[in-house]
């Protein structure tokens, strides 16, 4: 490997567009390296990264050392270093525990009617006018709808939660924030704090029963829990619960309109639905990276790691390694074997993965079979800026205008020319 590689130009627009042949390029060359640029190890082969992710001499936590991170990010890094996410056990086992109970596939599947419902309702605002920015009007929209149900939030105050999750979510996405941006990530972790502290112990409207709030509102009673610490988990579920799910509705809907034979063969297959959506997240990752950290001197795949450094696990890179995925940069839905890691892999595996999948699958059948003649149809799609996720900025779209008419009780689309279209209701293909 050169001894200049580094995976920062992956922030390059140019490098953007073409991700994956730089990820290859990299991985070729050598799929574990150090990049002086970074300050850390990168692993980008599909095996080292998933035995990474669940080795045990490798540390979740993110800041060792509080006092060391700069002034302006210090209040964030302090909250984020009590979340599960960036915990070891037995702190994180402690806490994943306590809020697994939300987080079933059987407590999923019971969203499947709100999820479907709301989709409904952004595509009959959208349906009349032949256009939409999946981004704006479906991907953002939809996810920060679903976790706030679960946490029982109030309608009015989502537009501020999601105004104050954005710059977290930009700060844990970047290491290189400047100091303004990192302030304004602490005060909104800080904002975010004092308005989960407000809903958990407010006594006007109690939580509704067996959501996460009342979960949670129970676990704020409890004198043996730490609240800061609940808290700081309550905000991890609000931010992890819808950046993501946002960017893996975007990159999907971009792989399909980019793909129409898959897509074709979706609507006429809806049973491979399941394994389209695990294809797609494993296609073009919202999560490409995950952090660890040498507990100790230790030895991975053949290479020492001395106490401290870093390792970024590149789950991107390794969704499309060949030794794992043969021909990889190919969308088959009946792709045999391999075990994507876009979920994360062993302790810190995505809690929300099931809730997530299920919303992927209720969207994506929605767009393939709700709007006739969907097709992309604006600038090419340009990506955030960011190492850690990855997520459009716009995806335009247009398709056939139609009224959605829910008088008969069923959704029947009829063209606003007075044309049928082939357009049937959803059917909520499982997952
Ligand atoms: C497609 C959408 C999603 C993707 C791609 C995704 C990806 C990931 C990944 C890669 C990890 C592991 C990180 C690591 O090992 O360092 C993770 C952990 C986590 N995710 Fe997700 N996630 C998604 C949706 C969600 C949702 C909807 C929720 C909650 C409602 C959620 C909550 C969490 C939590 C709490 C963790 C930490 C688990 C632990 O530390 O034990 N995620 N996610």
């Amino acid at each position: 490997m050169h001894t200049s590689a580094s995976l920062l130009p992956a922030l390059r627009p140019r490098t953007q567009e073409r991700l994956y042949d730089f990820y290859e390029e990299l991985r070729s060359a050598d799929d574990l390296f150090w990049d002086r640029r970074l300050d850390a190890w990168i692993a980008t082969g599909h095996a080292v990264v998933s035995r990474a992710a669940a080795d045990p001499r490798l540390s979740s936590v993110r800041y060792p050392d509080i006092e060391a991170v700069s002034e302006e990010l210090r209040p964030l890094a302090r909250v984020l270093s009590r979340q599960m996410l960036y915990s070891d056990a037995p702190d994180h086992s402690r806490l994943r525990a306590l809020l697994s109970r939300a987080f079933t596939p059987r407590s999923a599947a019971k969203l499947r009617d709100r999820i479907s419902g709301a989709v409904e309702q952004i595509i009959t605002r959208a349906a009349p006018t032949g256009r939409m920015d999946v981004v704006a009007d479906l991907a953002r929209p939809l996810p920060l709808t679903i976790i706030c149900d679960l946490l029982d939030v109030p309608e009015q105050d989502r537009p501020t939660l999601s105004s104050w999750s954005d710059p977290i979510a930009e700060a844990i996405g970047s290491s290189r924030l400047d100091a303004e941006h990192n302030r304004a990530a602490s005060q909104s972790m800080a904002r975010m704090l004092a308005y989960l502290r407000e809903l958990l112990t407010r006594h006007d409207s109690p939580p509704a029963p067996h959501t996460l709030r009342a979960l949670l509102t129970a676990q704020a009673q409890n004198t043996d829990q730490d609240f800061d610490e609940l808290l700081a988990n309550c905000a991890l579920l609000l931010i992890a619960g819808h950046e993501t799910t946002t960017h893996f509705i975007g990159n999907a809907a971009l792989a399909l309109l980019s793909h129409p034979d898959a897509a074709d063969r979706l609507r006429r297959r809806p049973d491979l639905m399941p394994a389209a959506v695990e294809e797609l997240l494993r296609y073009d990752s919202p999560v490409q990276l995950m952090l660890r950290r040498a507990r100790h001197d230790l030895d991975l795949a053949g290479r020492t790691i001395p106490a401290g450094q870093v390792v970024l696990l590149v789950c991107g890179a390794a969704n499309r390694d060949p030794a794992a995925f043969p021909e990889p940069d190919l969308l088959d839905f009946e792709r045999p074997g391999g075990r994507h890691v876009a979920f994360g892999y062993g302790p810190h595996f995505c809690l929300g993965a099931a809730l997530a999948r299920l919303e992927g699958a209720i969207v994506l059948e929605a767009l393939l079979t709700r709007l006739p003649g969907l097709r992309l149809d604006g600038p090419p799609p340009k990506w955030q800026r960011s190492l850690n996720f990855r997520g459009l900025t716009r995806l335009d779209v247009a398709f056939t205008q139609f009224s959605a008419d829910h008088d008969s009780g069923r959704t029947q689309a009829t063209a606003t020319d007075g044309s049928p279209c082939s357009v049937s209701r959803a059917t909520n293909a499982g997952t």
